[in-house]
């Protein structure tokens, strides 16, 4: 199977509520490790490169690398997305460059702007046959979080989902509902509204949904890193059981990054204290790799429930 888009995966997700992984790429182990990851769970998965991503490893080089995976396991659904396109030239380069879905992120602009940019990027993409994820609401990172009314101004309006949908005419929509980028999204408990995710699923029922800043930021993984010399003091993720209802709640997309991170620092980390005698690049990445697979299997067997779902 070549790389596809993430139409056909997002139908069966909505059907049968799972969630697929979408993973952030940057240099061959990582993308290694996703694809052995999906393999032995016969899952879907949707590689994912951010436009700094693609500054640091170029282009060519992570299309060239997706496909090779895709050559390894041509029986798994594997979709190549831009995360965060910041304007048309970027979504414009990654689809003539191959890329089967790009996210156009407007959610910076006033509610006529995001649409009016937005139509623009689906409107080249849909005429080369590929999928647009577009985003509405602001994803609140803790030092945002200036009042409850600054607060709630953040968060996705239902309404104006539905009116954003119809104008724009994007395949996927990013909502804001809690969750922000990055080690450190929650001050306190962790909080995610499953109240405006309802509202959102009630208005637009057929446009498959998108939870981006949805880390875990896995205890393990910080400690590891904090153990072997790191300093990353009180970084707090989204609990994995609230993923799990995310899942099965109709979101379809759900977007990891921070968690990748921290797995191969944590790993890399380990083998310089351990063995300070090391010096191959071969013996840390190998751990790194290893660790960034077992995160993601875990996500997909235990946390998104996309197991099977080729
Ligand atoms: O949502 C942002 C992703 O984690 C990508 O981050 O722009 O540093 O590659 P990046
Ligand atoms: P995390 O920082 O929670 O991993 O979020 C990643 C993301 O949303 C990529 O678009
Ligand atoms: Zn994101």
């Amino acid at each position: 199977m070549p790389l596809v888009t993430t139409k056909e995966m997002f139908e069966k997700s909505m059907k049968e509520g799972f969630a697929i992984g979408a993973f952030n790429v940057n240099n061959m182990e990582i993308i290694q490790a996703i694809m052995d990851a999906a393999a032995e769970s016969k899952s879907p998965v949707i590689m994912q490169a951010s436009s700094s991503a693609i500054k640091y490893a170029r282009i060519n080089y992570l299309m060239k690398m997706v496909e090779a995976a895709v050559e390894e396991h041509p029986e798994i659904p594997v979709a190549i997305h831009l995360d965060h396109g910041p304007d048309f030239e970027t979504a414009k380069m990654c689809i003539d460059s191959g890329f089967t879905s790009v996210m156009f992120d407007g959610s910076k602009y006033d509610f006529e702007e995001n649409v009016r940019l937005t139509k623009e990027v689906v409107d080249y993409a849909h005429s080369k046959g590929v999928v647009v994820e577009a985003e509405l609401g602001k994803l609140a990172g803790i030092e945002d979080e200036v009042n409850v009314d600054s607060k709630d101004a953040m968060y996705t309006d239902p309404d104006q989902a539905k009116e954003f949908v119809e104008r724009t005419d994007c395949d996927s929509l990013a909502i804001a509902i809690g969750t922000s980028h990055g080690a450190y999204k929650f001050k306190g408990e962790a909080k995610l509204r499953f109240d405006i995710l309802k509202e959102i699923k009630e208005r637009i029922p057929t446009t498959p949904i998108v939870l981006h800043g949805a880390s875990t930021v896995i205890p393990e993984l910080v400690e590891m890193c904090n153990k072997n010399g790191g300093d990353i003091p009180g970084a707090k993720g989204v609990p994995d059981e609230m993923l799990n209802e995310a899942s099965k709640s109709g979101v379809s997309k759900i977007n990891v990054d921070t968690d990748i991170r921290l797995a191969m620092t944590g790993a890399i980390r380990k083998v310089f204290v351990e063995e300070p005698s090391a010096f191959d690049p071969r013996k840390y990445l190998t751990s790194a790799r290893d660790l960034i697979k077992e995160t993601v299997s875990h996500k997909i067997r235990d946390v998104f429930g996309s197991t099977g779902k080729i």
